[in-house]
């Protein structure tokens, strides 16, 4: 069954390695045969990885030096290191969720990979609704340097809260991902995506923070009545970039139990529909989330008497 997949001794660069989806994503690997380079910026101690690789992502110099210790032939790429916005800033979790790929893609994939060769994004279900707000995005996708990025997100960087950088970024890279899958076609490499639903990885209690309670991220993963496992979100992405998909490319692979059929059917609300930039809408919600936090801080202290 493991040759079906074609991952013995082929090159993989994983990042987010050390934790949740990433780590589970390296465990499989590992297992089919892999060469496994892990990045990230805490310690991956999945054993029989070929290299662990320190990087933080949300800097264009420690990527740089990381792809000097990765082989030059690289045959599978999982991009799966993400940040929440709960506890960064917008511009460190906008460059770690987007920037980062988006640079990592045109300045070393592009050149690196071999026809045959497959990519795959970690996106999320609060990116779902790339397809309707393109025109927000272009601006970002377009952009073709980390530098223009940077400048293409000041503004939101000043104003917007981080985790609006959460489903801004998402979406961005979602809309990437499908540029990207066009023009990788051209030398036979494929690109897709991933869009989990929640999850029981090291973001649950950011995310939980965010909803109130258990119950609430439960809710956002469809029918299953359960958060699904780091391993439920490895298992696809490992198949997208195996031959078992060797004809699957631009693919956004929602895995949500069935939670966007629930919105398409009416039977839910949908409440990723809103703009990510709307300057109105941001101001709002920075003002309604430093509300937020001051409660809790004031509620923490009458905790601590
Ligand atoms: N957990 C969920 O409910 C959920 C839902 C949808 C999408 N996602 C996405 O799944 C992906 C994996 O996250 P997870 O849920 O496994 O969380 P996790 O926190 O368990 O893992 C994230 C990993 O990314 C690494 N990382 C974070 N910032 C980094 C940086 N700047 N440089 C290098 N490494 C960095 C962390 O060290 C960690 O190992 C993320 O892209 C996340 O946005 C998660």
């Amino acid at each position: 069954m493991k040759e079906y997949f074609g991952y013995k001794d082929k090159v993989c660069v994983v990042t987010g390695a050390s934790s949740g989806m990433g780590k589970a994503t390296v465990n499989t690997l590992v297992d089919l045969g892999a060469k496994v380079y892990a990045l990230d910026m805490n310690p991956c101690e999945v054993e029989g990885i070929t290299e662990y690789i320190k990087c933080n992502l949300a800097n264009k110099e420690e990527i740089d030096k990381a792809f000097e210790k990765i082989p030059e032939q690289i045959d599978s790429f999982f991009g799966v290191a993400g940040l929440s916005g709960s506890k960064t800033d917008y511009r460190t979790t906008f460059d770690c969720n987007y920037t980062a790929n988006m640079y990592m893609t045109l300045n070393y994939l592009k050149k690196r990979m071999p026809k045959g060769s497959a990519i795959v994004f970690c996106t999320s279900t609060a990116g779902l609704e790339w397809k309707r707000f393109k025109k927000e995005q272009n601006k970002v996708v377009h952009a073709k340097t980390w530098e223009e990025v940077q400048e293409a997100t000041k503004k939101l960087a000043n104003s917007a809260p981080a985790t609006f950088a959460y489903m801004y970024s998402k979406r961005c890279l979602s809309q990437f991902a499908c540029e990207q899958a066009v023009e990788f076609a051209k030398f036979g490499i494929r690109v897709n995506n991933v869009l989990p639903a929640s999850t029981d990885t090291g973001m649950k209690q950011e995310f939980q923070d965010m909803v109130g309670s258990e119950e609430g991220l439960i809710e956002q993963a469809g029918l299953a009545g359960r958060l699904a496992t780091s391993e439920e979100m490895a298992y696809p992405m490992v198949f997208l970039n195996s031959n078992m998909a060797s004809f699957i490319s631009g693919l956004d692979m929602v895995v949500d139990y069935t939670d966007t059929c629930l919105k398409v059917l009416k039977l839910k609300k949908n409440i990723e529909a809103i703009s990510a930039t709307n300057p109105i809408i941001c101001a709002m919600a920075k003002k309604m989330m430093s509300k937020n936090s001051k409660v809790k801080a004031l509620n923490s202290g009458e905790e601590n008497k």
